[in-house]
């Protein structure tokens, strides 16, 4: 066992990090406030090879290792999250879905402009009636011969409007149940595709979250991914790569927000000593520096199962359950370390305690990974 990170790993995590404190962070208060894309962060993350990083060089990606994926992902997020889940749903969703299950036709025209970042990608998955219980798809996909005829609304969809290619699960034989689910490729732009309403969210703000409606669209049968009943599949798959990266975010945020409550617990005086000096506050910092480190080790277990081969469907599940506590509890103490100047947007930790909460919801909540992972011990 080798818990050194690479040369190669350990440029990377730098670069992130540069990139975090250079670009992120101005305007961060802002972008929340007024829950403002960031659009210029995401096009520089492009240009940095951020947006497909596990991609084979070949398809225009960057040709990383998933360690270095997550490495990324939790200095980004330690600074700005709206900016991480962008990136975390573009590389692991969508690329990595279309990587490892499209054809060479989809890789050409859909995944090429997606891992340089020249265009964004979303996952449909989630309905007004179908959250955790994702196998009740009620968004259809007629088998019409040569193309499907998509009808149905997604909910809370990450990139909704920036994105231009979206992956949507849909439902064509329902007498099959999961077995009769579809993934499609969708464009923007589509006769009968209509991006609906933003949501106006408690965190994540910078982040475009829409409902998408679909009228009879007609979606070509090559825009299928895999084969005909695989799209359940294809979405399980995809989530359990998508959780890896929404635990380094989790942890991200985390350990921003003990950065910046160790910092100021060793510059802020009370009672005639700075209040790193007094117990109940250096003992609070003990307990992050731990539970941090603990989820640091799931998570780049996760990561590392997935670069080796092996099933990461446990792993990734059990790495966003812990990091993604450890990311509200956490956010929570650092908030309270901070005392007043905590409550009030300037010193950041308020935002990153915001942001934690939906690192505990999307992708799978924590009581949905509590169903994979007894799943799993009971097999
Ligand atoms: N890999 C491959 N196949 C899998 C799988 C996996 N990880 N997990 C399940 N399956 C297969 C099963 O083998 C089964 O197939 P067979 O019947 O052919 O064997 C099929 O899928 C159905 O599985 P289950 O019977 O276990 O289905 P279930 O109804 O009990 O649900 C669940 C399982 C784990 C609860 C699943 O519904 C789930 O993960 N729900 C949460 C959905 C979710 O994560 N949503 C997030 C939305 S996306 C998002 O948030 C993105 C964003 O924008 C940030």
């Amino acid at each position: 066992m080798d818990f050194k990170l690479t040369e190669e790993q350990q440029m990377i995590k730098q670069a992130a990090r540069d990139f975090a404190q250079t670009d992120c962070l101005p305007g961060v208060i802002e972008r929340d406030d007024q829950q403002k894309f960031p659009q210029d962060q995401i096009k520089k993350m492009g240009e940095l090879g951020f947006m497909g990083m596990m991609v084979s060089p070949e398809y225009g990606g960057s040709g990383m290792d998933t360690l270095s994926y997550v490495l990324a992902m939790e200095e980004i997020s330690k600074i700005d999250a709206s900016c991480s889940v962008a990136m975390s749903v573009n590389n692991s969703l969508v690329c990595w879905g279309l990587e490892k299950f499209g054809t060479e036709e989809q890789k050409q025209k859909y995944l090429k402009p997606l891992a340089s970042g020249e265009k964004i990608g979303a996952f449909c998955l989630s309905e007004p009636e179908a959250g955790s219980d994702a196998t009740s798809q009620r968004t259809t996909a007629e088998d019409k011969g040569d193309y499907y005829l998509l009808n149905g609304t997604k909910n809370w969809i990450t990139n909704g409007n920036s994105a231009s290619i979206y992956l949507v699960i849909a439902q064509t034989d329902p007498e099959k149940g999961h077995r009769g689910i579809n993934a499609l490729i969708v464009e923007k732009g589509m006769d009968g595709f209509v991006v609906g309403k933003k949501e106006d969210k408690l965190g994540i703000r910078g982040s475009d979250t829409h409902s998408l409606m679909f009228t009879d669209v007609k979606v070509p049968k090559e825009n299928r991914i895999g084969e005909d009943g695989f799209g359940f599949k294809f979405a399980m798959k995809t989530l359990s790569g998508g959780r890896i990266g929404i635990a380094a975010q989790a942890l991200g945020i985390a350990a921003g927000a003990y950065e910046l409550a160790l910092k100021y617990a060793q510059e802020r005086k009370a009672f005639g000593k700075e209040i790193m000096r007094h117990q109940a506050i250096a003992f609070k910092l003990a307990d992050m520096h731990t539970e941090i480190e603990a989820a640091r080790m799931l998570v780049y277990r996760a990561a590392l199962d997935k670069d080796n081969g092996e099933s990461f469907d446990l792993s990734s599940a059990m790495a966003k359950l812990k990091a993604s506590q450890v990311a509200m509890d956490v956010t929570v103490e650092a908030v309270q370390i901070h005392g007043g100047y905590g409550y009030v947007k300037e010193y950041h930790v308020e935002r990153l305690m915001r942001d934690a909460k939906i690192t505990q919801i999307y992708e799978g909540t924590s009581e949905i990974q509590k169903i994979v992972i007894s799943r799993a011990i009971a097999d």
